[in-house]
Parts: C-alpha cells; sequence; structure tokens
C-alpha cells in the first residue's frame, strides 16, 4: 500500500519534471513547431531515411554520397534525377503530386509557392537553387523549417544544382 503511494508519487514527479524541461527548452509557444518537426522526422526515417537533429535545430541525413555520374549521353535532367535520387531527396519529396515530408516535386516550377512569410512566389531558377542550397530562407507554407538539410549547398557542385533544377523542371 504504501509502495504503490511513493511509486506514483515518484511517477507523478517525473511527469511534472518532464513537462518542466519540456517548456523550459521551447520558448514562446514554439511547442507546436517542434512538435511538428518530431512528427515530420518520424515520417522520414519511417520513409528509411535517418535525421540526425542538431543541438543548433539543423538537420542531416544519411542518405549515401552521390554515386559517380556515368554515360555522357546523359542529360542535364536525367543526371539531375540520379543525383537527387544518390542524395536522399526523394525520400522527402515525392513526383506524383503527393505533399511528404517535403512539398511534391510535381508541377513546382508551374505553380507559385505560398511561403511561410507570405507569397506567392514564383518558383524559377534562382528560387529553386536557392531553396536547395539555403531551405530556411524562404520556407514552404505549411511545411517546418530546419527540416530539410542545408548541407546541400557544400556537399553539391554547382552544376548538379542546375542538373537537379533541371529535373525538377521536367516533372510537370
Ligand atoms: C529530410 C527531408 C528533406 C530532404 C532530404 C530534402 N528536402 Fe527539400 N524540403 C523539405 C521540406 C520540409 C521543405 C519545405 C520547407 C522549406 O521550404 O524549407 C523542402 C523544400 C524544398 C524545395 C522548395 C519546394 C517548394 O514547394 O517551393 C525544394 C526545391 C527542395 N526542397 C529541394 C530538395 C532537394 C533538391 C533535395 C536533395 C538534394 C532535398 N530537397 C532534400 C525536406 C527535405
Amino acid at each position: 500500500m504504501r509502495m504503490t503511494t511513493i511509486r506514483r508519487t515518484a511517477l507523478l514527479g517525473l511527469l511534472v519534471l518532464g513537462v518542466g524541461v519540456l517548456a523550459g527548452c521551447t520558448k514562446h509557444g514554439d511547442e507546436a513547431r517542434e512538435r511538428q518537426i518530431e512528427a515530420q522526422v518520424q515520417l522520414a526515417e519511417r520513409a528509411g531515411v535517418k535525421v540526425e537533429k542538431a543541438a543548433d535545430g539543423t538537420t542531416s541525413t544519411n542518405a549515401p554520397a552521390p554515386s559517380k555520374s556515368g554515360g555522357v549521353a546523359d542529360g542535364p535532367a536525367a543526371l539531375g534525377q540520379r543525383i537527387a535520387t544518390a542524395n536522399g531527396c526523394v525520400a522527402c519529396h515525392t513526383i506524383d503530386g503527393k505533399a511528404s515530408v517535403g512539398p511534391t516535386w510535381k508541377g513546382l516550377s508551374e505553380r507559385n509557392t505560398e511561403l511561410v512569410s507570405g507569397g506567392p512566389v514564383k518558383a524559377d531558377d534562382a528560387y529553386l537553387k536557392e531553396s536547395i542550397t539555403n531551405p530556411n530562407a524562404k520556407v514552404v507554407k505549411g511545411f517546418a523549417p530546419n527540416l530539410m538539410p542545408a548541407t546541400f549547398g557544400n556537399s553539391l557542385k554547382p552544376e548538379e544544382i542546375d542538373q537537379i533544377v533541371a529535373y525538377i523542371k521536367t516533372l510537370k
């Protein structure tokens, strides 16, 4: 009887502590956004991508390194498709119109994207490149910031980014 009470009190204490820690971590009502990020990270993990969250809130994935591109006869869009696959982009972006962890690439270059900061903005080459190299610069409405790895500007060569853009533009 006494043991149970003690255990219950301990549990309650832990719970209060947990909530306290959570509240401490999230300032100014960022909780909803944190929850959204967690849900989307879980989604990514279910898709086979391991998303690492660094202490500064940025993310990185275990996507394999880009493979060496093969035939010289390949056009930029075909190369871009391969680079996007090799870099794990397709774990978060579909090409069939369905939203996933990130917005679908289908029709992206033709639609006007609504941003968290307002919009709409035309998804031209410059916008697409910026979205790849600096994903937090313009965050798409309905999606979480700090989820897309911000490392592609370093890990991809400029011509590889051009090839991905060429590929995305073929997805009408
Ligand atoms: C871990 C998941 C994840 C991965 C991996 C990822 N992205 Fe994203 N991406 C997102 C999310 C979430 C957004 C929406 C938030 C934002 O705008 O940053 C986004 C936005 C974008 C956009 C803007 C889309 C729009 O509708 O305007 C482009 C373009 C894009 N990503 C390209 C890429 C490319 C290319 C790669 C691979 C080199 C990649 N992403 C890898 C999650 C991801």
